[in-house]
């Protein structure tokens, strides 16, 4: 069955059919991978825009359009982009719409992302806009949590950190709402809670959430989602620097903790690296399976498969 969409620019617009049969082709995009790829998408061409640092979503977007045998055109920093010169996203879009099968594009702005969709003319993935919706990081998310705890219903996920400005604790809380038997545990410090958005829509849908400052609380969930605090996303300097150290997650406190760590990456002190040797620390498989989670997605959208 189809996608429910042509545009992927927020979670919301997903439907629990579209996250099972992504998460079954990405699946299958691992079985191509270990082959080292293969040719379904030759001929097409990945337009990447990134107006925003990235690595991961960049490169894993890249990654997976070639190993599904495409091309990739690319443009990074807004510097070096008309957009520096003024070009609104919406003429970009048409644009790089007649070059390219299908565009993803990060950019600062929240909103930016649905201003696009709505005159591309080719399939639109949305890598990134500003504080708003990070979609497609979400659904790498919901690809991990499957596979690292073998279900998804009934979990208690626990998110931590910047939970204000961090995009993907607020794509994959939307994402999980279409799960059954969750609870939430928000951990943050009172400047950085979860914004009104998420936590009304977890009350519109009768999902169970708790708030705290402890980061305790993380440790007995099926799932603790670390986020970096967001630095570029704060107007005042002194008090991110008085934020960011807040949680430090080592492995001492994980000692005999059978929770499953994930954290979206880059890490800046949230995560000791002596974590990294616990097999329950999924933050490297997690960014590598957002390879066939892409594929996945950029073969749907094409409709390759
Ligand atoms: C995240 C992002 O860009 O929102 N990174 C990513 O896509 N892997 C998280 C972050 O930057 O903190």
């Amino acid at each position: 069955m189809p996608l429910s969409f042509k545009h992927l620019t927020s979670t919301k617009q997903l439907l629990r059919r579209d996250t099972d049969a992504i998460l079954q082709t990405a699946a299958e995009m691992e079985k191509v991978l270990l082959k080292g790829g293969n040719d379904l998408l030759a001929g097409k061409i990945l337009a990447s825009l990134f107006y925003e640092p990235s690595t991961r979503t960049r490169l894993s977007f890249e990654t997976a359009m070639r190993r599904l045998g495409g091309e990739v055109i690319s443009a990074e920093g807004i510097q070096f982009s008309s957009l520096y010169k003024g070009e609104t996203v919406e003429d970009t879009m048409k644009v790089v719409g007649s070059y390219a099968d299908i565009i993803t594009m990060r950019h600062p702005e929240q909103g930016s992302a649905d201003r696009a969709a709505s005159v591309c003319p080719v399939p639109f993935i949305n890598a990134g806009d500003g504080p708003g919706q990070h979609p497609t990081q979400a659904l790498l998310d919901l690809f991990t949590i499957h596979k690292e705890r073998g279900t998804i219903d009934g979990l208690k996920i626990a998110m931590a950190g910047d939970l204000r400005y961090g995009r993907t604790v607020h794509s994959l809380t939307f994402l999980l709402g279409l799960y059954k038997n969750l609870r939430f545990t928000f951990i943050s410090p009172k400047e950085l809670t979860m914004p009104d958005k998420v936590t009304t829509f977890l009350k519109e849908h009768d999902i169970p959430y708790e708030e705290t400052h402890a980061l305790s609380a993380g440790l007995v969930s099926d799932v603790l989602y670390m986020t970096r605090v967001q630095e570029e996303r704060f107007a005042d300097h002194s008090e991110y620097e008085r934020l960011k150290d807040m949680y430090r997650l080592d492995a001492k406190m994980l000692k005999g903790k059978e929770v499953t760590v994930m954290h979206p990456l880059p890490r800046v002190g949230e995560i000791a690296t002596d974590v990294d040797a616990l097999k329950t620390a999924a933050y490297f498989r997690q960014a590598k399976n957002g390879v066939p989670v892409r594929m996945a997605l950029l073969a749907m959208l094409l409709q390759a498969i």
